[in-house]
Parts: C-alpha cells; structure tokens; sequence
C-alpha cells in the first residue's frame, strides 16, 4: 500500500512517499519550484513521486475544519471562511493523473509526534512538541508506548504560545517571522540576556511544564522596548525559551519515567535549548527527527496513517544526483581552492545541508569564513556548522549526545584556535558528526583530508545563495559554481 503524506497551504509545502513500512521519497516543494518556502505542491515534486506508484491513501498533515475554527477564533475571516485551502479540493485542483483517494485528516501535533515516533526507534518515548501554531495545539507533552499510541499529559493552546512568541521576537529583531528563528538564535550569542525578567513580566508567565501568555503575540510585540538592542532581545527570549524547554523535558521525564525523548515541532530547530535538554533534563537518548518542523509533518501524517513503524535510513530522501565522485577528487580541490560545492546523491530532507547539498570549506582559518558568508550573502556574524568523523568528535568537541549526525545540538570546541571558521563567538559549534555507513563518501573525504592536513573537520553550509531554497539539480549547482566561481562536484 501507498501512502502520501502532504504538509501544504500554511508553508514549507512537502510530500512524502511510504510504500508499506519503507519511507521511498520526501522532499520540500520549494527545492523544485524554487520558491523559498513555497506553501503550494508543484508538478516536479508530484513527478517525483509518483515514481514510487499512485497514492492508495493520502494523510494531510492536520485537521483543515478544526484549524478553520482557529482562524475564527483568531479573527482571520478570510481563511476561515475560503473552501480553495480544504485538501481534497486542492489536490483536486492540481490536476493529478490518478483519481485522488479519500483524503486523511491528521492533527497536527499527531503528525508533529509521529514523524518523530515513527522513526526513532524507541517502543517508549517521552514526547514534547513545540512549535507555533497549527489548529489549536501549541505545546503538548505526551508518553509513546508501541501498540498503545500517544498518551497527552498537558496540552497548551492558542493563543498560548511559545513558537509566536519566539516568532514575534523574529520580527522585533529586524528579521522574518516563521523563517529566521534560527538567525534569531545565533545572535543571542552576542548579547547578554538582560531583558528575560521584563519577557517574564509582561509577555510570558512561565509556569512548569508550560506557561501563559500575557499578551497576544500573534501579531507581534510591535517596538516593544523600543530602546533595546536587539542582541539582548535575541539572548533574552532564547534564555526564556530554553527555560521552557527545560522545564517541559523535565517534567516529561519525572512523569512519564521514560529514558528516551523525542523532540518535535517547530522549537525543536533550537539547537541551543536542545544541547540544555540533552545535558541536563536526565533522558538517556534524545531523538528529534532531521526535519521536525510542519515540512517534516508530511513524513508524520503518512506514519500516522500508516500506523507502525517506518524503516529510517537516514534524511537522503529527494532527488536524486546520479554522479560518481571520488573522495581523493574533493580532497584535492579542497588543498586547491579551499572550498568546493558537493552536489551528490539523493537531496536531504530537512532544512539542514548534510553531505548532499553542501559547501565544504576548510575550516582552519578565519578568512574563510568571511568568503564563505561573502558568496552566500548572509550577516557576517553567522557560524557555520563543522563536519568530523564520528570517531573523532569528541577529539575536538565536548559532545553532549554519542552522535550528531543531523546538526541538532551545539557543542564546545576543545581546540578553538584550529578551527576559527566554524567556531562561533561563544565557542560553539553545531557539529554534524559522520560515520562510513551514514555517508561513505564524506567519511573518507575527511578522513583523507585529516591525513593530509592533521584535521579531519570540514566547514559545511547549505549550497545555496541568499534567500534562495537549497540548490536540487545538477544544473542548480552548476549555475551556482558559474556564479560564484566555486568549483562544483
Ligand atoms: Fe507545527
């Protein structure tokens, strides 16, 4: 049997394939249409996946009537009341060469907490989802057992919310809610968290394990301490966030006495308040899937559907560059230029370049850094992300988990002073870790890049430009390397 998964008409538009157990494609619609953050399906990624068979049953990544009532509730006439945006009727209008099936509903925390279940491995898990909104779910705390599904011990709902929040905090700060958190989050390192008990006071009642709002954010905070510079509203409302974060994990663990944790919604990109939860909330393991935020719900409503557990091999899950490359080719351009574009194999699944998509520099000047933000157009206090050989992270890094295959936590470099580009001003990096079975060929380019140079590290960074969605095709990358003269591989 077939299933679609489809997160579409909000943002991040995705579609994921399971055939039976196997999770055969998923892929963000912006990667094709090139559109960033693009909320609409298009043929190329229909195309694609409909290279793995016609859709027996689509699952839709939350429930349109119940979020309809939460466009009523939030005033929001205009969606509460279009029929264009109800599933059925939209996959419908696309024109599909198939009869489109029933269409499931799934909730939206449900396909948040199932992407993550459904992948990790666990039989029983602590689960907190986190995000901004969806219907009316903003934060739930839930205990997974297999054969029993999810149990919800707290629930939050709008306007509560901590993800609107950090988003009005977003937009305070000078940049775009629902897409630059994450920037948000990188320059709380530059200031100081002055304004946490102000946050406290007058937007936000933190109350384990969750919190009140005190005011509704959902269209922003406006120039709240219009004096304040906005590194220290950024280090203030990452400082609340983590608390939060901290608090829910915690409470989780002391009331489900689960070991493991899975980690989902929007909040969970946090890598900052994920490495707190790590190394303190007391679970042994922590999952968070690759893609956690709404654009990996389509992996969960399909999961949801799907009911059991689905084989994950890893995030290489869109299309697919069918070149062969050697890993002595690389090393050598790298010695050469000192980075090359790496557009190999399947695209990843996620908002993170792991091997596929990816800029790979040397890191052990700081120089590089700046060329590196120069051809990609980003602020210049932006850290990049180091690349290492499992088996040599923790040479390098204090690891707060064995493994970070995904870019999900940041840690602390024990040798700064090598590795200047990917090191940020709080000495920090967000390290992807890399073993021969996950990524062969980038498992041997540092291994024989560490023989040649002492350091087996790379920096990697998504091939992109500014403001544009990762690079799909070959012909993407190309048309990047001819524009930035980077050499593509
Ligand atoms: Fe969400």
């Amino acid at each position: 049997m077939v299933i679609w998964g489809v997160s579409a008409l909000s943002h991040d538009a995705s579609l994921a394939v399971l055939d039976g157990p196997e999770l055969r494609f998923a892929a963000h619609a912006e990667r094709y249409s090139r559109v960033k953050n693009d909320r609409l399906l298009n043929p190329g990624i229909i195309a694609e996946a409909l290279v793995h068979g016609v859709p027996d049953a689509i699952a839709w990544y939350e429930r349109p009537l119940l979020k309809k009532a939460r466009h009523l509730r939030a005033r929001q006439w205009t969606d509460a009341f279009a029929v264009s945006d109800l599933p059925g009727r939209y996959l419908r209008s696309l024109d599909l060469p198939f009869r489109v099936p029933d269409v499931v509903p799934v909730g939206h925390h449900t396909s948040h907490a199932m992407a993550g279940v459904a992948t990790s491995g666990y039989d029983e898990a602590a689960v907190v989802v986190a995000d901004a909104i969806g219907e009316f779910d903003t934060f739930t705390i839930a205990h997974y057992r297999a054969g029993e599904g999810l149990r919800v011990l707290c629930r939050q709902r709008y306007p509560d919310s901590l993800g609107l929040l950090y988003s009005a905090f977003t937009r305070r700060c000078g940049f775009k809610p629902n897409e630059d958190e994450y920037i948000v989050m990188g320059m709380a390192a530059f200031g100081e968290p002055c304004h946490t008990e102000s946050i406290k006071r007058e937007l936000i009642d933190v109350r384990a394990p969750g919190f009140r709002l005190r005011a509704n954010v959902h269209r922003g905070i406006g120039d709240w301490l219009p004096d304040a510079r906005p590194e220290d509203l950024a280090a203030s409302i990452q400082a609340v966030t983590e608390e939060v974060m901290l608090n829910a994990a915690g409470w989780a663990r002391r009331s489900t006495g689960s070991r493991n944790l899975i980690l989902m919604g929007g909040v969970a990109l946090n890598c900052v308040a994920n490495t707190r939860i790590a190394e303190q909330a007391g679970f042994d393991g922590v999952w968070i899937f690759p893609n956690p935020g709404d654009a990996g719900s389509s992996v969960g409503a399909a999961a949801a559907l799907y009911g059991k557990p689905v084989e994950w091999r890893g995030p290489y899950l869109g299309t697919d560059i069918d070149r062969t490359v050697e890993p002595d080719e690389i090393v050598r351009v790298l010695e050469r230029d000192g980075m090359l574009a790496l557009a190999n194999g399947r695209a990843e699944f996620g908002p993170r370049a792991l091997g596929n998509r990816s800029i790979l520099a040397d890191p052990r000047t700081g120089p590089m850094k700046d060329k590196v933000n120069a051809i990609k157009g980003r602020e210049r206090f932006r850290p990049f992300a180091p690349v290492v050989p499992a088996e040599h992270a923790a040479d390098f890094f204090e690891m707060p988990v064995a493994a970070t295959p995904y870019m999900q936590f940041t840690v602390r470099c024990r040798k700064p002073d090598e590795l200047p580009a990917v090191i940020h001003v709080d000495g920090t990096s967000r390290v992807q870790t890399v073993t021969a079975r996950q990524h062969p060929l980038l498992h041997s380019v540092l291994t024989e890049w560490g023989r040649r140079t002492g350091v087996p590290v790379l920096l990697n960074t998504s091939l992109n430009s500014r403001g544009e969605p990762l690079v799909n095709t070959w012909e993407h990358a190309t048309a990047f390397g001819d524009r930035e003269g980077v050499a593509v591989l």
